[in-house]
């Protein structure tokens, strides 16, 4: 899919009183809004209009916008996050949504979607059953994804407790190429129904790094993680790489910070 749209929304000044079991001390509101302006700045150099939703003390977990929606080229599903300290996040991100989208669907109780534990693969959509995401939800957006024309399985990870979500350990690269954290099951990959033509391995040491997001010709990858910069620079990725110090103590990946589509 080419993109040419995300959409993103800057940490709060309350950020760290958003969810995190990383302890790895508070958030430096100063340095993630920095880190915020940089990724911003990479979407728009991979050829990216950028929208901003208006940061909200009430969410303090607001930045991760990704688990708000699901956007694809087709048409656009509001989540239902899981965690109930963010489950108004829609409400804004909807709004912003409503310009790109004429007809914009919703998760509805019981059920509950994180966009995190979504992975597109081409046209099909791995959705995984977790903490934040149940089996309802994961039901009523494959329905939505269905009516869109996509194929969808549902994949249960709460086996995996390294896996906050789903994406916490892997990312589609397009053409049968993935990234997946040390133990990430074999099934997880083949139910993505694109094939393995390669799994790009990542360490346990640099598991956080498998949450990328490929962009158009670009890979947006966490800095500081080198085995895997090489491994992607050895076949021919552009590759940008982002300090991401300050989300990663609030649970936060790469893909968490931006809708794209
Ligand atoms: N702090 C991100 C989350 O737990 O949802």
């Amino acid at each position: 899919m080419h993109f040419t749209r995300a959409i993103v929304r800057p940490p709060a000044a309350n950020f760290a009183l958003g969810l995190s079991g990383a302890n790895n001390g508070p958030p430096d509101i100063d340095r993630a809004l920095d880190q915020h302006g940089r990724y911003c700045e990479a979407l728009r150099d991979c050829g990216l209009q950028v929208t901003h939703v208006e940061a909200d003390l009430d969410y303090p977990d607001g930045t991760f916008v990704e688990d708000a929606a699901i956007v694809t080229g087709r048409g656009a599903i509001l989540t239902r996050p899981g965690a109930p300290s963010r489950t108004g996040e829609i409400a804004s991100v909807g709004e912003s949504l409503s310009q790109f989208y004429s007809d914009v669907q919703h998760i509805v109780a019981p059920g509950t979607v994180d966009g995190g534990d979504i992975c597109q693969v081409d046209d099909h959509f791995l959705i995984g059953v977790s903490a934040r995401t149940n089996q309802p939800g994961a039901e009523q957006l494959a329905e939505h994804l269905r009516r869109m024309n996509y194929t969808a399985s549902i994949l249960d990870i709460r086996a995996s407790a390294s896996l906050l979500h789903l994406k916490t350990g892997i990312a589609y690269l397009g053409d049968g190429v993935w990234l997946a954290a040390a133990g990430i099951q074999e099934e997880f990959l083949r139910a993505g129904g694109a094939g393995i033509r390669e799994r790009i391995a990542v360490s346990a040491a640099e598991s956080y790094a498998a949450n990328c997001v490929r962009i158009n010709d670009t890979v947006l990858l966490a800095a500081g993680y080198p085995q895997l910069t090489a491994a992607l620079e050895e076949r021919g990725y552009r590759l940008v790489t982002l300090q991401m110090s300050e989300f990663r103590k609030m649970d936060g990946g790469l893909s968490c910070l931006s809708l794209r589509f």
